[in-house]
C-alpha cells in the first residue's frame, strides 16, 4: 500500500463542513473590505522565495520544498504567498494608478517543518495583500480585517501583539546595536542565533529557546532605534486601532521570520491551541516589490494558519444541516417515478439522495439511516398507482401521505424552504 507523506494530511468529507465555514467567511469578509480574489501559481523560480523572504531564514535555509526543473532550473513549491502575489503583480501590471489594489488568497503552502499539531508540511492560507498604499490606515484596515475574521468565527483566546521594525536606516543604526550587545551574551545563545549574530540579529528576539529569551531580556528595544516618520506612523497604527475597538499590546520582540518586513509588524495567537499557538501574522513590506524588480510601492498584508483556525474552531460556528430526503423507490414503476422525483427535488434545490445498490424498502431504509437522512421519501410500485408518496420523518418514525405529481414542492414546503 502507498501511504501519504508526513505532515501532508487528507481533509476527510467529515472536516470539510468546518473548511467551508472557514472558506466561506474568508471570501465573505475579504469582499466585504474590497478585496479581489488573486490565484497565484502553487510553485515559483527558487530565487523568487530566496530573494523575499531572505537567504538566512529559516524558511529559506531549512523548509523549502525544492527540486530542478527538466531544464535545470531550480523551483520551489511556495511556502508562502506574498512572494508570489507581488511577482504577479510587477509582471501582469496590476497596478492601478494614483489607486491602490486590494488581493486576498486562499490555498495551500508548503513548509519542511517537523510536524505537530498545527504544524503540518502541506498547510492552507488566508492571506491578504493590501498593495499601493503607505497610510497607517491601510495597516489599521489590514489588521481590523484579520480581527474581525476571527471574531466573525468565534475563536477564543486570542491576542494581537504588535511592534514596529522601522524603516531600513532605523534598523540599521539598531541592527548595529543589537549585534554588539548579543557579542556580549554569545556564550547564551543557542547555535542558531550564534551563526546568524552578523546576517540576522532580530531573530534572536523571538528565538524561543530559553537561554537565548534570557541572554536577550535587557536587549535595547528597536522602537527606541525608530526615526520620527516611524515613530508618527506607528502611533497612528495604534490610534486607529483604538477607534475600531481592535484590543493590541505591543512586543518589542516580535520581529517575524521573514526578511521582508519593515514598520509594522504582528501576530495573533489564540490561547486554545498548543505550541503552535500563531494563527495569523503579518506586516508592512514597502521594500519588497523594488527588491522583486518592481517601482516603489508600499504593501501591508497579513495571512492566517486555516489548519490552526480549524483547530480553534468552535462547534457553534458550524451551521446546522440542510434537511434533505432520501427517495427509497422500489418495483419498476417505483424506481422510475423515484428517479423522477429526485431529479424535480434537485432542480428545486432540495438536497435528494438514493442508493441504487439495494432494492428493497427495508434496505432502502437501512441504507438512509447510514446516510443519517433525516426524512425519506417511500416511493414503490403501489404508491405510483395511487398517485402518492409516503413522506418519513426517520426521527419521529411519523408518516405523511402526499401526491405524486405535487410531492417535490410539498416535500419542499414541508422541509422548511421558502
Ligand atoms: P507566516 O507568519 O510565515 O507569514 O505565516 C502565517 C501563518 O501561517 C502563521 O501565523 C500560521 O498560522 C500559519 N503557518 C505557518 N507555517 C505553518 C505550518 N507549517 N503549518 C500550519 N500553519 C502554518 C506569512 O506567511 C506571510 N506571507 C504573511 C504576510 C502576508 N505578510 C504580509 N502579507
Amino acid at each position: 500500500m502507498i501511504r501519504g507523506i508526513k505532515g501532508i494530511k487528507d481533509i476527510t468529507p467529515d472536516e470539510m463542513p468546518k473548511w467551508g465555514v472557514v472558506e466561506r467567511t474568508a471570501h465573505a469578509l475579504a469582499q466585504t473590505f474590497g478585496f479581489q480574489e488573486i490565484r497565484i501559481p502553487v510553485f515559483e523560480k527558487t530565487e523568487l522565495f530566496v530573494h523575499s523572504i531572505g537567504g538566512t531564514t529559516d524558511i529559506v535555509e531549512k523548509e523549502m520544498y525544492t527540486f530542478p526543473d527538466k531544464d535545470g532550473t531550480s523551483l520551489t513549491l511556495r511556502p508562502e504567498g506574498t512572494a508570489g502575489v507581488v511577482r504577479a503583480f510587477i509582471e501582469r501590471g496590476l497596478k492601478t494608478y494614483e489607486s491602490s489594489r486590494k488581493l486576498y488568497y486562499i490555498g495551500p503552502m508548503f513548509r519542511h517543518e517537523r510536524p505537530q499539531a498545527g504544524r503540518l508540511r502541506q498547510f492552507h492560507q488566508f492571506g491578504v495583500e493590501y498593495v499601493g498604499s503607505s497610510d497607517p490606515s491601510a495597516d489599521v484596515e489590514a489588521i481590523t480585517l484579520l480581527w474581525r475574521y476571527f471574531s466573525a468565527l468565534q475563536l477564543p483566546g486570542l491576542s494581537l501583539e504588535l511592534n514596529s521594525l522601522g524603516q531600513l536606516a532605523d534598523r540599521r543604526a539598531y541592527k548595529e546595536e543589537l549585534v554588539s550587545f548579543l557579542k556580549t551574551k554569545a556564550d547564551g545563545l543557542c547555535e542558531n542565533c550564534r551563526r546568524r549574530l552578523e546576517a540576522n540579529p532580530l531573530r534572536a528576539l523571538d528565538c524561543k529557546i530559553p537561554g537565548c529569551r534570557e541572554a536577550t531580556n535587557d536587549a535595547p528595544f528597536l522602537t527606541d532605534f525608530l526615526s520620527a516618520s516611524s515613530k508618527e506612523h506607528f502611533e497612528q497604527v495604534l490610534q486607529g486601532l483604538q477607534a475600531v475597538a481592535v484590543p493590541y499590546s505591543i512586543n518589542h520582540r516580535l520581529v517575524r521570520g521573514l526578511d521582508y518586513y519593515s514598520m509594522t509588524t504582528f501576530e495573533v495567537s489564540c490561547s486554545a491551541l498548543g505550541a503552535q499557538n500563531a494563527i495569523g501574522a503579518g506586516g508592512r513590506y514597502d521594500g519588497l516589490f523594488e527588491t522583486l524588480g518592481g517601482s516603489s510601492t508600499p504593501a501591508v498584508g497579513f495571512a492566517i494558519g486555516l489548519e490552526r483556525v480549524i483547530l480553534a474552531l468552535p462547534e457553534s460556528t458550524l451551521p446546522p444541516p440542510v434537511p434533505w430526503v432520501f427517495v427509497a423507490s422500489f418495483g419498476e414503476k417505483g424506481r422510475q417515478a423515484g428517479g423522477t422525483l429526485l431529479d424535480s427535488l434537485r432542480s428545486d434545490h432540495v438536497k435528494a439522495d438514493t442508493d441504487y445498490n439495494t432494492s428493497t424498502l427495508k434496505t432502502l431504509l437501512r441504507s438512509a439511516d447510514r446516510l443519517n437522512a433525516p426524512y425519506v421519501v417511500i416511493l414503490g410500485d403501489d404508491e405510483v398507482d395511487r398517485n402518492q408518496v409516503i413522506l418519513r420523518n426517520m426521527k419521529t418514525k411519523e408518516q405523511e401521505i402526499y401526491p405524486l405529481d405535487s410531492a417535490s414542492s410539498v416535500i419542499r414546503k414541508r422541509l422548511g424552504f421558502r
